[in-house]
Parts: structure tokens; C-alpha cells; sequence
């Protein structure tokens, strides 16, 4: 294939500072596809074919980063089966490692046309998690995860 193929805006931001919920809205509004890094891990982990599954339940419990080489290959899959052009990417990159795992793998692929970034305080966002926790079902969402996961 000739050309970048995909156009993308990363979505950053602390847990519960709102990735999620706003990415759903510009995706009705605006036509992007939503694919969030995290979304995609706790699918991954949830099929029992996948070699992945154990490491990357390992990694989620803890609140460690998944290596990138894993979540960029997600990430490619989704964006192909969903046959569309233009994606918000959620969630990633959450590090230099990602980042640069992602300029390795996407060069020529991929165009990141912006960056969003949620500045949203800490308190509120501890706050929002240990709300959504309650309902969620995400092992993370606790205190003990979330102090991880923030650092
Ligand atoms: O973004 P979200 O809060 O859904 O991420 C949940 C967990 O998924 C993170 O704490 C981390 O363990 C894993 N993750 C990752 N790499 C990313 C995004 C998420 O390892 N780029
Ligand atoms: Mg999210």
C-alpha cells in the first residue's frame, strides 16, 4: 500500500479525566472512529486463543504499561477492520516507549494530526475512578491501581 493510509488524533490524560466520555461524543459528532488502548487490552485479555492474555492481565492488574509491541498490533488491527480513515486513539501513547514503539511500527501508516490533551486534577479524577469502580468491574479501578497507574 502507497501513502499514509490513516489519520489519528491521540487522546491523553490521567485516568477518569474524561478520555473516554468525550471521545464518544466527537466520534457522533465528528465521525471518527474511537479506539481506546485500554478497551482493546481488556478485550485481548478476555479471548482464551489469545498468547497474550496472561501478560497483559498481569500488567493491568498492576497498572504497568503492556509492552508496546502488543498494544501498537492492536491498535493496527482495529483500525483496519473497522475499514474507516480517521480514529481517535485513546489512551495512547502512556509513555516514551509507546511513543516510540508506535513511530517504529506506523511511519508511513499513520498520520497523528493532533494531540488532546485533558488537564484534569488529580483529586478529581481519583475521585471519578473510585466512582466508576463501583459499577465498572475494572480490577483497576481502586485505590492501590490507580496510585500506579497516576505515576
Ligand atoms: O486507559 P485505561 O485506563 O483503560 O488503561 C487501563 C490499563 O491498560 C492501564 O493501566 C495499563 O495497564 C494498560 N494500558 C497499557 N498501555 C496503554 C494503555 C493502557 O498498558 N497504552
Ligand atoms: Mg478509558
Amino acid at each position: 500500500m502507497s501513502g499514509t493510509c490513516y489519520n489519528v488524533m491521540f487522546v491523553l490524560g490521567g485516568p477518569g479525566a474524561g478520555k473516554g466520555t468525550q471521545c464518544q461524543k466527537i466520534e457522533q459528532e465528528f465521525g471518527y472512529v474511537h479506539l481506546s488502548a485500554g478497551d482493546l487490552l481488556r478485550a485481548e485479555r478476555k479471548r482464551d486463543e489469545s498468547e497474550y492474555k496472561d501478560e497483559i492481565e498481569e500488567h493491568i492488574r498492576k497498572g504497568s504499561i503492556v509492552p508496546v509491541e502488543i498494544t501498537c498490533a492492536l491498535l493496527q488491527k482495529a483500525m483496519k477492520e473497522s475499514g474507516k480513515k480517521h480514529f481517535l486513539i485513546d489512551g495512547f501513547p502512556r509513555n516514551k516507549d509507546n511513543l516510540d514503539g508506535w513511530n517504529n511500527t506506523m511511519q508511513g501508516i499513520a498520520e497523528v494530526e493532533r494531540v488532546i490533551f485533558f488537564d484534569c486534577h488529580v483529586d478529581t479524577c481519583v475521585e471519578r475512578c473510585l466512582r466508576r469502580g463501583k459499577t465498572s468491574g475494572r480490577a483497576d479501578d481502586n485505590k492501590e491501581s490507580l496510585e500506579k497507574r497516576f505515576s
